[in-house]
C-alpha cells in the first residue's frame, strides 16, 4: 500500500509537541508492516539547523496562492529508520523563520503558509509517478489537503485514486482565519458555507479536513467520544457526530528507538525493570549536577514535562505546589515552555520554595529524557488530553504517572486501586474532577505507595514491562486504510 503522510512537524526534523513524535515514528511502523510511505514536511529553518542529511531533488515548481505564485523547492531525506522517504517543501518566505508557527502570537500569515504547504505537498508527491492509495493528513495545517485532492487535483493520476484520512491531534487548534483568506485557497466561494469550510464567519481549515476527508481518526478512543459532544468538540462536535461512522480512535505508540531506558544515550546509566533503582539513581545524580545541586534530594521526585498551557492543567499544579511544597514530602521539577503568565507564576513558586521546586523554562529534549528517568512520579493533570505521550514515556522509564481521567490518559493508565494492584494491571494514579483537592489526593496516594517499597518496586516493574510500541496501533491504522480502500470516496457536495 502506498501512503502519503502530510504533517507540519515530525521528529527529528522539527518538533513543538507530540504531533512530531507521532509523525516521526508512525510512518516507520507502517513501513515495517509493508506500506511504502512518503512523508511530506515543510523545510523550516529548524530542519537545517539539525545537521540532518537533506538533499535537493532538482524539483521546483510554482504554487498559486491567490493572485501570487510562490516558488516551491523540494528536498529529500529519510527518517532515521531508513525505511521512509521524506520530502521537504522549501520556500524561504514561508518557512525560513525562527519558530514553526510563531511565538506568543501566531504568525499573521499562517493561513498563507499552510495553504502553500498543503498545495506544495500534494504537488511534490503528485509528481512522483506511482499513484498513492492513501493520503493521511495531520491536524489543521494539513486540513485543506483532502479538499484540494478532491477539488483541485482530481485530474492528477498519482493523487486522484487515493482515499484521504484526516487525523485530529487536538480539537483546540483548528486553523481559523478571516473569510477573505478563502481567496488565497483557490477554492470556489461556494464551499464557504456552514456545512463545509465556514465556521461562525471564519474560514476553518480543520473543519474542511473533517468534511472532505474519506475518514477521520483521532489519537484515542475516549477522545473520539469526547469530541462528538461539548466541550470536547470545540464547536465542531456536530460535524464529528454527523461523521461518527467514519471516525475512529487509535492510541499513539511510542518510538522505542528513542524512548528506551535500556539504550537511551541521554541518561548516564541504562537500565531495565531488573535494575531500575540503580539506573534511576544515576539519573538523579546527573540531574542534580545539571541543576547545580551538591547532591540529589532523597525525597521522591515529582516531574512535569510539557507545554505550559491551559490544556495541561498547570493552574492545578500551581495550586498543588502552594499546598504541598511547604510540607516537605516531595521534591518537584518542571520543564516546559508556553504561556508567559503561567511561566511567571511558576517562577514565583520556584523562588518561594528554592529547596523543593526546580523550574527549567525551555525546550530541551535531552533534559526531558533525563528528568523522566530520574523522577519517581510524573504529573499529567490535563483538562483534556487527546492522547498524551509523556505518561507513556514516563511508564517506560519506570516513573509512575498521576493523571486526570480524560482522553488518552484514561485509555492508557489504569488506576492503582486495590483490585488493580491485586490483578497486576495497575499503572498509575488517576483523578477525575478537575480540581486541586482531587489532584492532591491522587498525588498523596502515589506518595503513600512510594513509601511502601515492595509495593512500589512491584508497580514499577510491571509498568516498565507494558508494550507501548507502534506495533498494535500501526496495525489499527492499516485496518482503517483497508476499510477506506474498500469503500468509494465520499462524494463532493
Ligand atoms: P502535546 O503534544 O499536547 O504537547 P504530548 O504528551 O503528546 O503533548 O507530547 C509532548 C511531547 O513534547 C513529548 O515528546 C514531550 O517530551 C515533549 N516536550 C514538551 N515540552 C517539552 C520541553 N519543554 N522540553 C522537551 N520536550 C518537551
Ligand atoms: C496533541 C495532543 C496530545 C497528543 C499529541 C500526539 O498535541 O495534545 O495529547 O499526544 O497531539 O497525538
Amino acid at each position: 500500500m502506498r501512503v502519503l503522510m502530510v504533517a507540519s512537524e515530525a521528529a527529528p526534523f522539527a518538533k513543538t509537541g507530540g504531533l512530531a513524535d507521532v509523525a516521526g515514528s508512525l510512518p516507520s511502523a507502517l513501513a515495517r508492516l509493508g506500506c511504502e510511505v512518503t512523508l511530506v514536511l515543510p523545510a523550516y529553518r529548524e530542519v537545517f539547523a539539525k545537521g540532518l542529511s537533506v538533499e535537493p531533488m532538482g524539483l521546483e515548481f510554482e504554487v498559486s496562492i491567490g493572485a501570487r505564485n510562490l516558488p516551491a523547492r523540494v528536498l529529500q531525506s529519510r527518517l532515521p529508520t531508513g525505511n521512509v522517504r521524506v520530502l521537504l517543501v522549501a520556500n524561504d518566505e514561508c518557512f525560513d523563520r525562527p519558530t514553526l508557527y510563531g511565538g506568543a502570537e501566531d504568525y499573521p500569515d499562517n493561513s498563507e503558509r499552510f495553504i502553500f504547504f498543503a498545495r506544495a505537498a500534494l504537488e511534490a508527491a503528485g509528481r512522483q509517478g506511482q499513484p498513492f492509495d492513501i493520503i493521511h493528513c495531520h491536524d489543521w495545517q494539513a486540513g485543506l489537503v483532502p479538499a484540494y485532492q478532491k477539488l483541485l487535483y482530481a485530474s492528477w493520476p498519482a493523487l486522484a485514486p487515493a482515499r484521504t484520512l484526516m487525523t485530529i491531534h487536538n480539537m483546540a487548534y483548528q486553523g481559523l482565519f478571516w473569510h477573505w483568506d478563502m481567496l488565497l485557497t483557490g477554492l470556489d466561494w461556494r464551499y464557504f458555507n456552514w456545512q463545509q469550510m465556514e465556521f461562525y464567519g471564519q474560514l476553518n481549515f480543520l473543519k474542511a479536513g473533517l468534511v472532505f476527508a474519506d475518514a477521520i481518526s483521532t489519537v484515542s478512543p475516549t477522545y473520539a467520544r469526547e469530541i462528538q459532544r461539548e466541550p470536547g468538540g470545540c464547536g465542531l462536535e456536530g460535524v464529528l457526530a454527523s461523521r461518527s461512522d467514519a471516525l475512529s480512535g487509535i492510541v499513539n505508540g511510542i518510538d522505542t528507538a528513542i524512548w528506551d531506558p535500556r539504550t537511551d544515550r541521554s541518561i548516564p546509566r541504562n537500565y531495565s525493570e531488573d535494575d531500575f533503582d540503580v539506573g534511576k539513581y544515576a539519573a538523579r545524580v546527573a540531574l542534580a549536577a545539571r541543576l547545580g545541586h551538591a547532591a540529589p534530594d532523597p525525597r521522591p521526585l515529582i516531574a512535569l514535562v510539557g507545554r505550559l498551557v491551559e490544556q495541561k492543567g498547570i493552574d492545578l499544579v500551581i495550586e498543588l505546589l502552594a499546598r504541598m511544597a511547604g510540607g516537605g514530602r516531595a521534591r518537584f521539577m518542571i520543564l516546559g515552555t508556553g504561556n508567559p503568565a503561567t511561566e511567571d507564576a511558576l517562577r514565583r513558586m520556584a523562588a518561594a520554595f528554592p529547596g523543593t521546586i526546580d523550574l527549567v523554562i525551555g525546550f530541551d529534549e535531552g533534559l526531558a529524557h533525563l528528568l523522566l528517568a530520574a523522577a519517581d512520579i510524573a504529573l499529567v493533570p490535563s483538562r483534556y488530553e487527546p492522547c498524551g505521550l509523556t505518561q507513556l514515556y514516563a511508564m517506560r522509564y519506570g516513573t509512575i504517572p498521576v493523571v486526570r481521567a480524560t482522553g488518552g490518559l484514561a485509555d492508557t493508565v489504569v488506576d492503582a486501586s486495590p483490585a488493580a494492584l491485586g490483578e497486576g494491571t495497575a499503572s498509575g494514579f488517576m483523578f477525575e474532577p478537575f480540581n486541586t483537592a482531587a489532584l492532591d489526593h491522587a498525588v498523596s496516594r502515589a506518595l503513600d505507595a512510594h513509601a511502601d517499597r515492595p509495593l512500589w518496586t512491584g508497580l514499577v516493574r510491571q509498568v516498565m514491562q507494558r508494550d507501548w510500541s507502534w506495533e498494535a496501533s500501526g496495525r489499527a491504522y492499516m485496518q482503517v486504510y483497508e476499510r477506506m480502500r474498500a469503500r468509494p470516496p465520499v462524494p463532493v457536495r
